[in-house]
């Protein structure tokens, strides 16, 4: 990992079910299990994985039990936020050690260097259309301060709904409500370098509020490539995926491995 110092492993879209339930006739437990042993087999030395939200498909206590055990014994500290499938109380009944903000949003700052990963919860479920995201005048207040005297170009963001238009129709539908409170926010301050977000289960590297933005595969069930369609639920089998972070005196790159079904 030459002029790199630090990787950190980014996975979203997990949507853990109760068990013996399977999405598209994939099992989702299965499925992040497998991407769990590759990125420990071949990045052991990584300082941390984040997960971007939709840890669960439902947000039903069991489900969080069940991510619970999978994470138990891995090479890294696993650092988490939710998503539109995701239910902030049974995951907090599950994981009380996980910080959160003042008002028990589930989103905090993880030091690694000289750079700083931003984990927002872009969960509400007041939102209309169902499965949207919003990030509150308090959520957003609560970013302009963690941004305050970060060196430029330091912060990563990673939430759950990306702040861009990704050109899905249905997935656009239930994007970011407020996308352009937040990209005013970031447009406007040199220490964000980049987003990193989900929801959509496919590859996609944009721009919004002038920064970079990427969005990551699931391990479990893609997006099929249809632009023409307002159903935000269509999956396909695609191999499940993974980010890699890279952090070092050049400013952090972001890599994607995809995972078959053999480690
Ligand atoms: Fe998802």
């Amino acid at each position: 990992m030459r002029d790199f110092e630090h990787k950190l492993i980014f996975m979203t879209d997990i949507h853990i079910t109760s068990r013996g339930n399977k999405i598209i006739g994939l099992d989702p437990i299965k499925r992040f299990s497998l991407c769990l042993a590759h990125a420990a087999k071949n990045h052991p030395d990584a300082v941390g994985l984040i997960l971007v939200g939709d840890l669960t498909h439902d947000g039903t206590q069991e489900q969080y039990e069940i991510l619970k055990s999978a994470l138990f014994d891995l090479p890294w500290p696993v650092h988490m936020t939710i998503g539109n499938h995701d239910l902030r109380k049974n995951f907090q009944k599950v994981f009380p050690e996980e910080p959160t903000d003042k008002k028990g949003f589930i989103q905090q700052s993880v030091v690694v260097g000289d750079n700083t990963i931003i984990l927002m919860d872009t969960n509400d479920t007041t939102i209309e259309p169902y499965h949207g995201g919003n990030l509150c005048e308090h959520r957003l207040n609560w970013l302009e301060a963690e941004l305050k005297n970060k060196p430029a170009q330091s912060v990563i963001i990673a939430m759950h709904h990306p702040p861009l238009i990704t050109g899905f129709p249905g997935m656009d539908n239930i994007g970011l409500h407020n996308r352009n409170h937040f990209n005013q926010i970031t447009k406007n301050n040199s220490a964000v370098y980049m987003v990193i977000a989900g929801h959509v289960h496919r590859t996609i590297i944009g721009a919004s509020g002038g920064k970079p933005c990427a969005i990551l595969k699931s391990p479990c069930h893609q997006m099929p490539l249809e632009l023409n369609e307002e159903n935000s639920s269509l999956s396909i089998d695609e191999p499940g995926a993974y980010g890699l972070l890279l952090i070092g005196q050049n400013n952090p790159v972001l890599l994607t491995e995809d995972v078959g079904s053999e480690v």
